[in-house]
């Protein structure tokens, strides 16, 4: 079998994995996540929840990819403890599932540049999003989006991922910067930014049994742990990089672009009064849409800034959609000496096929995203946590010394995972499980998808 592929430079490994993070959970996942859990409120949860608990974990999925040197399954067996590959596994099919409807919304991303490009997509947001959202034109954007994913994963690391998102992130950067300075300029912005940076405090308290397993997923969602994602990432590193360095800076990063994420979509929507609380997955393609139709300056501003914004989400959600289908890739071929093309194309195909219920009706796609992230992402986490914090231990804290001189952190680290990230993400993981069996309200995900019910 040929040599395993490494990350050319520290700086290849952390655009991955940055691009990995910023996507669609960023733009799309976040804005109407935080409407339908009190605005500013979720966003005070999210942070706590990113910063505290979610850079450990991710600091955890690190130290297991780069110590057994493998794809996440072969990883746990490595690492001498062969029965919590299970938790590998999990994560796996956490990142197929996910890719499943993931590149569906990508799809559509891909829709509404041409829909900005004639115009139509601006000029009657809604009925757009209900044509395109749907049926047989949402399967054939489907595929191509699906089809762009596989031909990275095909490239391999070198060559595919890494070149890739060398070009996407610091893109991504750029163009987001531009249009939240655009959107700055815009008269009203300032309502904007108060609701996202006004928190009501009260509103998390009497709602903590909702709002905490909802910051906390997407805090999971947004940095890409518990998707074996970041085990496989790291399992392509050298010895010589500091795992807390890199997960600082990924992890600040993915904030950073979400937070200008915020501040272009919020300023935008009440500077041309759209309600921000539309809800649901077509949130962003309905009320985005909307406001970019009045812009001062007549149609064409609304057509160059469609261009640019939906430009950059397509871009966001490449560089996370290879990431989830490399998970599963990277499984197959270190493990079976599989061809990398034609197990990127195998398996693209396959998550095609789970994602065409999603494609046809987006009742499923809310369904698929509610069991992934409230599930199977919970579960996964719990199962890294466990690992990394009780079976590896002395071990991980080796792991996280090497390359790096924060020794005391070290300790810090394993014992926070022990002790207060377990208790967290086990009352995350509860009150996920209590609300898949609550009478669903409408519009809430459950366990059976509304129309079927
Ligand atoms: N973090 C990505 C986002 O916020 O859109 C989604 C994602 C990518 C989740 C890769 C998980 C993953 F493994």
């Amino acid at each position: 079998m040929a040599t395993r592929e490494t990350w050319t430079t520290r700086a290849g490994f952390i655009l991955a994995a940055v691009g990995s993070a910023v996507g669609l959970g960023n733009i799309w996942r976040f804005p109407f996540q935080t409407s339908a859990n009190g605005g500013a409120a979720f966003l005070v949860v999210y942070l706590f929840a990113v910063l505290l608990i979610g850079i450990p974990v991710l600091l955890g999925e690190f130290v297991i990819g780069r110590r057994a040197n493998t794809s996440a399954i072969g990883a746990f067996k490595k690492l001498n403890h062969p029965a919590w590959w299970v938790v590998g596994a999990l994560g796996i099919v956490a990142s197929f599932w996910t890719l499943s409807y993931y590149s569906v919304i990508g799809g559509w991303v891909i829709r509404y540049i041409g829909g900005s490009i004639t115009g139509a997509a601006l000029a009657a947001p809604e009925g757009y999003f209900g044509a395109i959202s749907v049926g047989s034109s949402s399967v054939i954007t489907h595929v191509v989006f699906m089809a762009i994913t596989v031909g990275v994963v095909a490239l391999g690391i070198e060559d595919g991922i890494e070149l890739a998102t060398k070009v996407m992130v610091p893109a991504i950067v750029i163009l987001l910067v531009g249009l939240a300075i655009f959107a700055a300029t815009l008269p009203g912005a300032g309502e904007g930014y108060a609701f996202f940076l006004e928190p009501d405090l009260n509103a998390i308290v009497s709602n903590a049994g909702t709002v905490l397993p909802a910051a906390f997923g997407q805090a999971f969602f947004s940095l890409s742990v518990g998707f074996s994602v970041m085990i496989t990432y790291a399992s392509y590193l050298g010895e010589d990089d500091s795992l807390l360095a890199d997960g600082v800076t990924i992890g600040i990063a993915n904030t950073a672009i979400g937070v200008i994420a915020g501040l272009v979509v919020l300023p935008l929507l009440f500077a041309q009064g759209v309600s921000a609380s539309t809800s649901g997955p077509g949130a962003v393609f309905v009320s985005i849409p909307t406001a970019m139709a009045n812009l001062p300056g007549g149609d064409i501003v609304g057509q160059i800034v469609g261009i640019v914004f939906f430009g950059v989400v397509l871009i966001a959600a490449l560089s996370s959609s290879i990431s989830l289908l490399e998970a599963a890739v990277a499984f197959l071929v270190d493990n079976y000496g599989f061809l990398r093309g034609r197990t990127a194309a195998t398996l693209g195909g396959v998550a095609f096929v789970l994602g065409i219920p999603s494609a046809w009706d987006t009742a499923w796609l809310s369904w698929f995203d509610g069991v992934g992230v409230s599930l199977l992402l919970p579960l996964t986490v719990l199962g890294v946590v466990v690992f990394v914090g009780w079976v590896l231990g002395e071990d991980a804290v080796a792991e996280f010394r090497t390359g790096s001189s924060a020794d005391s952190l070290a300790t810090v680290w394993l014992w926070g995972l022990r002790t207060v990230i377990l208790a967290v993400v086990v009352v995350v993981v509860v009150l996920n499980f209590r609300d898949l069996f609550l009478t669903p309200e409408a519009g809430d995900y459950f366990i059976i998808p509304g129309p079927l019910r």
